[in-house]
């Protein structure tokens, strides 16, 4: 089998088809800006990890300037060691970069170094595919081809990234100095985790957004509170405009934009981040020489099992449909290891969870109060403060609240959406209720741990039944 690409997809998939007795090589032509190979994807190197290390990193800064006090720890003198920072965050992707390497050599996956292509398919069935290693091209085949080729940023039209003035997510990860000034267009996953990073370590952060709604794709109640907590803590958000020019100094950068009213604006900052979405990879994949080509948005098409239209040929992660997450690529990476090895395997997308990694954090799972409201189905609500949660008050963290929303007449668990200090650990206990099919009930009499941020999750689920029990 060969995997082209190793993200959270593609790795993933390599080892679990390796762990079922496959002989498995892996195409995988990231390198470092030092020129060295490197395993792990977006995820790894330019994605997850870094953005999650500068996250808490930023946050122990804004801690000790701001938050310790009320502790009754006095801290003086607070500086920022930008440099350590960063070399902090690259000693953490470095690991996890060189682990997955480790795991590729205790599952016996072959790394090729070098650009994947797919180059035809033999009336056998044989794949062909050509690894270009730095010169000559190098033919393989395989009797099974998982393409898990990921995404890159999407770029505005007629600006270029140069990762110092302007920047994507990779020059986001890597300024040199805190700008003064920080614009971001797109108030999307990405402007707004590293909008924060940056705003905490002393920017000043203006985020400029094409959609008049705040965060769309959230339980409404939850983005109206992230709006609340994100304003006091001095992001500025504009919705409903329209980018115009981007011109770019070697100082700086100028945005003219129309903002909702329609009246001519200009932003100047030091720095800007593009954080408009991300597009699916399939640059010189070959992809016609195996009979299959991208739909009108890039994604390669596939089927529930991740199937391509081509034998042999499968298709997962951000270069096909679905939310671009790094678990949702390692649930298909497991999938499809397991459809080829002849298991009946199945993935419940509405069971992905999504996370927000500000502060407070955002997670949910399932659906929102307006997508049940579309589909005409009978719903019950319960909501519970943190600053009702006694581990809430003696961390700190009082901010956000739980909501579960539930069958009316069943009691399903339908949805659960927080907003709150540690969501992202908070929201695997609603992934496994809506996996299990669970009953708000289920979580209401279920023993939480006292006193933990958990026993929210409980209450909301009482609340369902109006029988919260600290309210
Ligand atoms: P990728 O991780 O993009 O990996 C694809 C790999 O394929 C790359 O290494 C690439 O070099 C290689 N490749 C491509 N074409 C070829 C070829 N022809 N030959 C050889 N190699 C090739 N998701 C989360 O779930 N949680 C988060 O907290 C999170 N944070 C993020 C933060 C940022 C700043 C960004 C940008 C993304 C974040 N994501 C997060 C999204 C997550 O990174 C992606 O969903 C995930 O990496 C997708 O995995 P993948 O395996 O499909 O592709
Ligand atoms: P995004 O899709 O989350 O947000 C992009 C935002 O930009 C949207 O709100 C969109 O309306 C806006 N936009 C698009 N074009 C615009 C324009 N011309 N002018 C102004 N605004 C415009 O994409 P983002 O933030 O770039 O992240 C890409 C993807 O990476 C995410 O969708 C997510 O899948 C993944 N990611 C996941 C993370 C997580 O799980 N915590 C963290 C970071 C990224």
């Amino acid at each position: 089998m060969i995997v082209v690409g190793s993200g959270p997809g593609g790795y993933i998939a390599a080892i679990r088809a390796a762990q079922l007795g496959k002989s498995v090589a892996c195409i995988e032509e990231w390198k470092d800006p030092a020129g060295k190979p490197r395993l792990g994807g977006t995820c790894l190197n330019v994605g997850c990890i870094p953005s999650k290390a500068l996250l808490a990193s930023s946050e122990h800064f804004e801690q000790a300037k701001h938050g310790l006090a009320e502790h009754g720890v006095q801290v003086k003198g607070v500086t920022l060691d930008l440099a350590q920072m960063i070399k902090r965050k690259a000693a953490i992707v470095d690991k996890f970069t060189g682990g997955v390497e480790f795991l590729f050599r205790k599952n016996k996956v072959t790394w090729i170094k070098g650009h994947g292509k797919l180059k035809g398919r033999r009336a056998d069935g044989v794949i062909e595919v050509e690894a270009n290693e730095g010169g000559a091209a190098k033919p393989y085949t395989a009797r099974n081809v998982i393409v898990a080729t990921g995404s890159k940023a999407r770029h505005l039209p007629n600006v270029p990234v140069d990762n110092r003035i302007v920047a994507d997510n990779e020059g986001a990860l890597s300024f040199d100095s805190v700008p003064k000034k920080l614009a971001v267009i797109g108030a999307g996953v990405i402007g707004l985790e590293l909008g924060s990073v940056w705003r905490r370590l002393g920017s000043e952060v203006t985020i400029l957004e094409a959609l008049p709604t705040f965060l769309g794709a959230v339980d409404e109640s939850i983005a109206r509170e992230a709006a609340k907590q994100f304003a006091k803590q001095g992001l500025t958000i504009h919705l409903g405009v329209n980018i115009g020019e981007v011109s770019t100094t070697a100082k700086g950068v100028s945005i003219a934009y129309k903002d909702k009213t329609g009246a001519d604006q200009k932003l100047d900052a030091d720095r800007l981040i593009v954080s408009i979405g991300r597009v699916p990879n399939t640059d010189d994949l070959g992809l016609d020489a195996v009979g299959l080509a991208t739909d009108a948005r890039g994604f390669i098409p596939v089927d529930d099992q991740c199937r391509t239209s081509t034998p042999g040929i499968y298709a997962i992660g951000d270069v096909v449909r679905g939310p671009m997450l790094a678990h949702k690529a390692e649930d298909e990476g497991v999938m499809v290891a397991e459809v080829i090895d002849g298991q009946k395997p199945h993935i419940d997308y509405n069971c992905i969870p999504w996370v927000i990694y500000t502060e407070p954090e955002i997670a949910w799972v399932g659906k929102t109060e307006a997508q049940l409201k579309a589909e005409g189905r009978a719903y019950r609500t319960g909501q519970f403060p943190m600053s009702a949660n006694g581990r809430a008050l003696g961390l700190g963290r009082p901010e956000g609240f739980v909501k579960m929303i539930a069958d009316a007449t069943t009691d399903e668990l339908l949805g659960v959406h927080i907003i709150s200090a540690n969501a992202s650990d908070l929201i695997a206990e609603g992934v496994a209720a809506l996996e299990f099919k669970a009953a708000s009930e289920d979580i209401g009499i279920i023993s939480h741990p006292h006193p933990s941020l958990s026993e929210v999750m409980r209450e909301a689920a009482l609340a369902v039944q109006k029988r919260a029990l600290n309210m």
